[in-house]
């Protein structure tokens, strides 16, 4: 019996480790090929060969930062240049950093910003318009329920 995603393909960022790496499988069960990033290429690859192998489908491990800005039209381009084409995208990458705002790091928290939420921006209006206009896809946003509650310390988050 034909499975629900033949023919079409996943791209899940933040897919080396965690909850990216089970959503993958998901999607894989599901029959769809699958785009993975993050910046491990090791452990892409990785998750890329088993999967490939235990569901019949195919993967593509391409490594990247996408915190940093730009990170995502990167992606999209080193996507298109292989000929590869997205029907849905799991935006899952993140990270949570919590702990007082005074003696933070910057760099850090500016990070989680351009990861947590520039980078989904930034690849869902790469991807978005195709899906609207075929009638067709998905976009699916991992993020957290402490996002939704004002709790100390992870004001940023
Ligand atoms: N775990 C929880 O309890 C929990 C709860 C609520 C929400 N969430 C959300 O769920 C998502 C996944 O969380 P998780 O617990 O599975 O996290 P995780 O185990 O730390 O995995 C995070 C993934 O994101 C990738 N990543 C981190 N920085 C990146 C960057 N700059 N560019 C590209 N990829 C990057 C990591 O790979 P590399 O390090 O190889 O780049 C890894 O694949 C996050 O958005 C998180 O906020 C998690």
């Amino acid at each position: 019996m034909a499975r629900t995603g033949e023919g079409q393909t996943a791209l899940v960022t933040g897919a080396s480790a965690g909850i990216g790496v089970d959503l993958a499988e998901c999607f894989a069960k599901d029959g769809y090929d699958l785009i993975l990033t993050a910046r491990s290429e090791g452990a892409l690859q990785e998750v890329a060969t088993r999967l490939a192998a235990a569901h019949r489908i195919k993967a593509t491990p391409i490594a990247g930062d996408l915190s940093i800005p730009g990170g995502g039209a990167t992606l999209a381009k080193a996507i298109a240049e292989r000929g590869l084409r997205v029907d849905v995208l799991v935006n899952n990458a993140g990270y949570g950093i919590a702990g007082a705002f005074d003696g933070s790091d910057l760099t850090e928290q500016l990070g989680m910003i351009d990861l947590n939420d520039r980078a989904l921006v930034e690849l869902t209006h790469v991807y978005w318009p195709r899906m609207l206009a075929n009638r067709r896809g998905g976009a699916l946003n991992v993020a957290s329920t402490a996002s939704f509650q004002p709790g100390p310390l992870i004001a940023i988050y």
